[in-house]
């Protein structure tokens, strides 16, 4: 081909052997555009990796900037990738643990760990939260909600479990508190109405059975009688002092707090355990509601009480809404649920102690509330009617100082609330 070419070339004219530069021409350019082309393909491509690589980077950085424990299993239970927050709960580090099955890691076992919540999210595709995960050996973490979501594939087909490990033990210690507060207070109003109620009786035992004493001769033999009547009353009056001295530690300390502000403890406080009740709580709270005089543990005790009896009244889910609004002089906090109602019967009883229609009530949720409410001045009204949810409104008084407080608790005020709101009122 060439020596024809080349033959061609020299002995043809010029004309003809253009056709064959420009053959040339287009070969050299091809190649020139061939190797431009995959020149800007790996530029491309390189680009795509350095793309990826940071991505992968950013995401890493996500994953382990959580300060809350995140792992991720296949369906083996092995791990596929692990944050450094858990890892380092582990005593080890990420790259350690990747390739290795969870559960030798954390039930130092040969199989799945009973306990782990990613067996019922392999089976059913959802969700799912436990509290305190207890392993019979390996990691106890009783301070610890595990959530796992589901990973799934173009089939839908779920291939791996993100675990959350979220350590709650200032949740539960707060909790705790709480339950001691609503206990304390509770028994202490009882004992203090129990005082109240044997004050007197015993006053009138101990005037007549002095009477007595005095009426008798020095010598009479039921001067002893008499004489240890009067000492058991005094002891009697002595321990009703202490009863009425503990009633008054439970008043409220009171400063300036921000009634929107404990709300969203609250609401923190309940939310993390409710991904498996499914309730939902939808917020409306006011803006620029004025700061007033409370005690801020008590306020969180008794909106925790009322917002937890809704949850409790809906055990296959529902809505509460919790709205705060200014009326008048007052802050009125409205609990609203969806739930069953309260029946005539019960609702006569709702602020009785220990009175509760739950196998595992206490009764003194809503005494409780009310003692609260009251100690700040306020009022509480719930009104309800079977199938037709439950609506709690609690009013606090918008006030400057701790005396205006005590001066409305035993003056009272008469706050702005519509006629037709009586039932349950307090
Ligand atoms: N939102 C509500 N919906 C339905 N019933 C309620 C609601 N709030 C309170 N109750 C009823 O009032 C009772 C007393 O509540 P409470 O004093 O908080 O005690 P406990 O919650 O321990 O039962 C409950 O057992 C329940 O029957
Ligand atoms: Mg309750």
């Amino acid at each position: 081909m060439l020596a024809i070419g080349v033959t061609a070339a020299r002995g043809v004219p010029w004309v003809l052997a253009m056709p064959l530069a420009g053959v040339a021409a287009a070969l050299l350019v091809g190649i020139a555009i061939g190797w431009l082309f995959g020149r800007a393909q790996r530029i491309l491509a390189a680009q795509k990796r350095r793309e990826i690589a940071k991505s992968k980077q950013q995401l890493r950085a996500i994953f382990d900037g959580i300060t809350d424990g995140l792992i991720i299993v296949d369906r083996d239970f092995t791990v596929m990738a692990v944050n450094k927050a858990e890892a380092a709960f582990l005593g080890s580090t990420p790259q350690e643990l990747v390739g290795k099955p969870c559960y030798e890691i954390y039930c130092r076992g040969d199989r799945a760990c009973e306990s782990c919540p990613a067996h019922e999210t392999f089976a059913t595709g959802k969700p799912v939260l436990v509290s305190k995960i207890e392993h019979r050996s390996g990691y106890h973490r009783t301070g610890v909600d595990v959530y796992t979501f589901p990973v799934k594939d173009e089939d839908g087909r779920t291939v791996q479990a993100i675990q959350y490990i979220k350590d709650v033990t200032d949740r539960l210690k707060l909790q705790s508190q709480l339950r001691e507060v609503e206990q304390m207070t509770g028994i202490g109003h009882m004992a203090a109405n129990v005082a109240h109620e044997i004050r007197n009786p015993l006053i009138a035992v101990g005037g007549f059975a002095r009477q007595l004493h005095e009426g008798l001769d020095a010598d009479d033999p039921r001067r002893e009688f008499t004489s240890i009547i009067l000492e058991e009353v005094t002891r009697l009056e002595q321990i009703l002092r202490e009863q009425l001295t503990l009633e008054r530690h439970l008043q409220p300390v009171l400063a300036p707090v921000e009634v929107n502000r404990i709300l969203k403890d609250v609401w923190k406080l309940l939310s993390h355990g409710m991904l498996s009740s499914r309730v939902r709580l939808i917020g409306d709270l006011a803006d620029g509601l004025p700061v007033t005089m409370g005690d801020t543990n008590q306020l969180k005790q008794a909106f925790l009480n009322v917002i937890s009896n809704a949850i409790q009244s809906m055990p296959d889910g529902g809505r509460i809404e919790i709205s705060t609004e200014q009326s008048g002089q007052m802050i009125v906090v409205t609990v609203r649920d969806n739930g069953p109602g309260i029946s005539k019967e019960i609702m006569d009883k709702l602020f009785v102690p220990f009175f509760t229609t739950r196998k595992a009530g206490s009764g003194l949720g809503m005494p409780v509330t009310l003692r609260i409410v009251e100690n700040h001045g306020g009022n509480i009204s719930v009104d309800s009617a079977p199938g037709e949810g439950t609506p709690v409104r609690i009013s606090i008084p918008i006030v400057r100082s701790a005396p205006e407080v005590e001066h409305r608790v035993l003056y009272g005020d008469s706050p702005e609330v519509p006629n037709d709101e009586t039932a349950g009122r307090r």
